[in-house]
């Protein structure tokens, strides 16, 4: 039996102004006119049904979940009172599947990575399962790197395992190298770079949070313990504020010594800063990417977007520039300076 969760809890500051804290990047049509949460969803039906999906989001998201998909069974949306990272947020969704937990495996997505080849992405996916079900280990989807990306999760990739075809041993797991150690893990070829995709049976992912997280399993029993009873909501109000905030990768799979990697090839970018928008889309003959009603004269490397079709945008002579016009704000950006979006919304925060 086959279960997947979907984890849409992020903040999603990178899209920013396109992006908000009350929609964030998963809700937001990034790419394809679908929204990104809804092209998850749409992949996950592929291999399971509806009612075998649960999307775990925090309160403040629920009414998007519901809005954008609306088939799925209402206690298929999983809540959390506040966002902990991925650690207890892939806790809860084990806590509340509550199925036989040596016959389940759960498949964990983000819901806001794209995907380009659904028929190689499926094929990896049950491949991921299989392998948890009869290793009994912690399947994680690697990717083949092209740059040395500080914000991803590396694994370095060991021998394969016999007669699992196109599964491997993994001999070390570092999330988020900095910048020397990532770029040491790219020439020496050994290395994947972790999706954030992961496959493991409920019994083995419950024994690795006794094992690495104890104080996030004990807090998940007493919520595991109060579900179906009148006191549901209160208890997990309560414990899962308390539960450590970390993220799997660091709580768990560099942790554990039992983890297997598959290796996909299914066209993927988790779409992490305006400038991935050039990975992904087709610029025009000026390297322009543009969304929206916007009139570009000698410009060029520019993204551009548009949020208003009754007001034009117009540029002149700009190279290298991120422009985005929503209704209540205008970012204009270097383009080498996406990534740092953070720390202006640092700044209007302080500021108002
Ligand atoms: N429900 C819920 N609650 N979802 C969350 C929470 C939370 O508290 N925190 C994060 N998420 C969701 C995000 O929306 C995203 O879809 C996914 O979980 C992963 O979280 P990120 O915060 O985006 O992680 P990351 O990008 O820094 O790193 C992870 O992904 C990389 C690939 O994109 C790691 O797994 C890396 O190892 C990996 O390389
Ligand atoms: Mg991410």
């Amino acid at each position: 039996l086959v279960k997947v969760i979907i984890m849409a809890g992020g903040k999603g500051e990178r899209f920013w102004p396109y992006s908000r804290v009350d929609r964030p990047k998963q809700f937001l049509s990034v790419v394809g006119g679908k929204s990104l949460l809804q092209q998850t969803v749409a992949r996950a039906e592929k291999l399971v049904t509806l009612e075998d999906i649960y999307i775990i989001t925090g309160e403040e998201y629920v009414h998007i979940v519901k809005e954008q998909i609306s088939q799925l069974p209402v206690q298929n949306v999983i809540v959390e009172p506040v966002g902990r990272d991925t650690a207890p947020c892939i806790g809860l969704g084990y806590t509340y599947l509550r199925d036989e937990p040596g016959s389940t495996v759960m498949l964990v997505l983000p819901a806001d990575h794209l995907v380009i080849n659904e028929e190689r992405f499926c094929a990896v996916m049950e491949r991921a399962a299989e392998a948890a079900y009869r290793e009994r280990k912690l399947v994680t989807i690697g990717l083949q790197p092209t740059r040395p990306e500080t914000g991803y999760g590396y694994i370095r990739c060991g021998a394969p395992i016999a007669e699992l075809d196109g599964v491997h041993e993994v001999l070390q797991f570092t999330e988020k190298p900095d910048v020397e150690t990532a770029i040491k893990f790219l020439q020496s070829g050994e290395y994947l770079w972790n999706s954030g995709m992961f496959a493991w049976r409920l019994d083995v992912i419950n024994e690795a949070y006794r094992r690495f997280l104890p104080e996030i399993y004990t807090g998940l029993k007493k919520i595991a313990e109060a579900i179906g009873t009148r006191k549901e909501k209160e208890v997990l109000e309560r414990v899962f504020p308390t539960l450590p905030r970390i993220s799997v990768d660091y709580g768990i799979m560099e942790k554990s010594e039992d983890v297997l990697v598959v290796p996909g090839d299914f066209g993927w970018d988790d779409l992490g800063s305006w400038t991935a928008l050039e990975r992904v889309e087709d610029p025009d003959e000026n390297g322009n990417i543009v969304y929206g009603n916007a009139l570009l004269v000698d410009t060029s490397h520019c993204i551009i977007r548009s949020s208003n079709k009754d007001k034009l945008l117009a540029t002149l002579g700009l190279e290298g520039v991120v422009v985005v016009d929503t209704e209540d704000v205008l970012l204009v950006a270097d383009k080498s300076r996406t990534a740092d979006l953070k720390k202006l919304i640092t700044e209007l925060k302080e500021h108002g």
